[in-house]
């Protein structure tokens, strides 16, 4: 079969053959397939969606497109999970050391934060000395030896996500459901896991801002992971506001570290709360425990031991860190930066947070990239003390920002000030955190 017959078939509404799914992969990975024919089957699968059947041979595909990794050897169960992203989400960094506490072994590959969102690697670089480019038999030992490794990701792992990526990113059909979910789930799946659990967001800050189409995604991504063998559930969870207190990557890793040694800001019990629940959600999915009653239970206990923060501790000597963060969690801070306090400008309920502007204006002065090659400024970032729903006077706190010099400090507390819609009444609903669980 032709390439153009592939792409007509889809143009026409019909359905994919497994065989013809691996021929569009397999000759879009080793060149077979010219770019304009990918991209008019891209743009085909966006128009026309793809049914179940067909997402789960693509996301196969994928999946074979490269290596799968082998930790077989280490006798544990292996979890993991993965969130859609958004702004001040920085669970992985107590999830991961929480549920390998409670004795999973968790290969987590993550990402680098683009846009308005942060990325894992950037926030553990945070750390002096800490190495996120390891290679495989390093990453194996230290999952081996601690129960938890953190990498970027491999070209060996789903190399045709990384062609078709980039060609869905300059063919505007990056959104299309389908072809998120065999993004995600060919990476993940690749780690061989037992269980997954994720952490879809919705709202200002998040990939999917609404919540209908964000829970579409939850349930085709639960579907397509469970139809690979691997336990997966999702939790479709609120990006109205930055998560917890911290935006930006310093800032972020103190909250979390604080946490872990159960000395944390009220402002950071969002991030507390939902790390828990997806840690006990993994250890009972990965079959640790028997109820998740009692994996909550347990993972509390990781938690209110010090097990979790031990285990951080491990794994940050492993990777090359500077451990004494884990004992003195301020040295992640730079004493040198401005701190300036953004003003609610009148009196009123918070009713509104444009999440993704907050991330925005952060990586604006440095705390993140507009451009995947873009330097970062660790240090810089904004502590949300306003939540919505708080009952605010004209020049009460929004928050606080840290940056380098005047010109950032206008900039960003203009932009920041700007992201809270403040009004006479309060909003109509609360804001819940975890809005559904999806099971199947
Ligand atoms: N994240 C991914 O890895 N792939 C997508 O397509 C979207 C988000």
């Amino acid at each position: 079969m032709r390439p153009q017959d592939l792409i007509q078939k889809k143009r026409d509404g019909g359905e994919l053959s497994p065989e013809e799914i691996a021929l569009f992969v397999r000759g879009v990975t080793d060149g077979s397939f010219a770019d304009y024919q990918a991209a008019a089957l891209l743009m085909a699968i966006f128009l026309n969606g793809m049914s179940e059947a067909e997402a789960q041979s693509l996301t196969q595909e994928m999946l074979r497109s490269g290596e799968m990794l082998d930790f077989s050897d280490i006798p544990k169960p292996k979890a993991d999970k993965h969130s859609t992203g958004g702004v001040g989400d920085k669970t992985s960094l107590v999830i991961a050391p929480l549920a390998a506490a409670c004795g999973l072994a968790v290969p987590m590959i993550s990402g680098r934060g683009l846009g308005h969102t942060g990325g894992t690697l950037d926030k553990l670089e945070a750390i002096k000395g800490y190495r996120v480019h390891l290679s495989l038999p390093e990453f194996r030992e230290i999952l081996k030896s601690v129960g938890f490794a953190m990498m970027g990701q491999t070209a060996d792992i789903a190399p045709a996500d990384k062609k078709l990526y980039a060609l869905r990113d300059a063919t505007a059909t990056v959104e299309a459901i389908p072809l998120i979910v065999a993004s995600i789930m060919s990476k993940k799946m690749a780690a061989g896991l037992d269980a997954l659990v994720l952490d879809v967001k919705t709202g200002s800050g998040a990939f999917m801002r609404e919540e209908a189409r964000a829970r579409e995604l939850a349930r085709a991504l639960v579907a397509t992971g469970n139809s690979c063998g691997v336990r997966t559930e999702a939790l479709l969870t609120d990006m109205n506001q930055p998560l917890g207190y911290a935006v930006g990557n310093a800032l972020e890793v103190h909250e979390c570290i604080a946490i872990m040694r159960c000395e944390m800001n009220e402002h950071a019990r969002p991030v507390l709360d939902l790390s828990l629940e997806l840690a006990a959600r993994m250890v009972s999915s990965a079959g640790v425990e028997s109820s998740l009653e009692a994996a909550r239970e347990r993972v509390q206990r990781a938690l209110s031991s010090g097990a979790a923060l031990e285990c951080f501790r491990r794994n940050v000597e492993a990777q090359g860190g500077d451990a004494r963060v884990c004992d003195d969690p301020s040295r992640l801070l730079d004493l040198n930066l401005r701190e300036v306090r953004v003003e609610s400008p009148h009196a009123g309920f918070i009713v509104k947070v444009d999440a993704a502007e907050i991330g925005n204006a952060v990586a604006a002065i440095g705390g993140g990239r507009t451009r995947i090659e873009d330097e970062i400024d660790a240090a810089v970032g904004f502590l949300a003390e306003a939540k919505i729903g708080d009952k605010l006077s004209a020049g009460d706190a929004l928050g606080l920002l840290y940056c380098r010099d005047e010109t950032q400090a206008q900039s960003a507390s203009a932009r920041i000030r700007a992201a809270y819609e403040i009004e006479d009444a309060p909003p109509s609903l609360p804001n819940q955190l975890i809005k559904e669980v999806i099971t199947e």
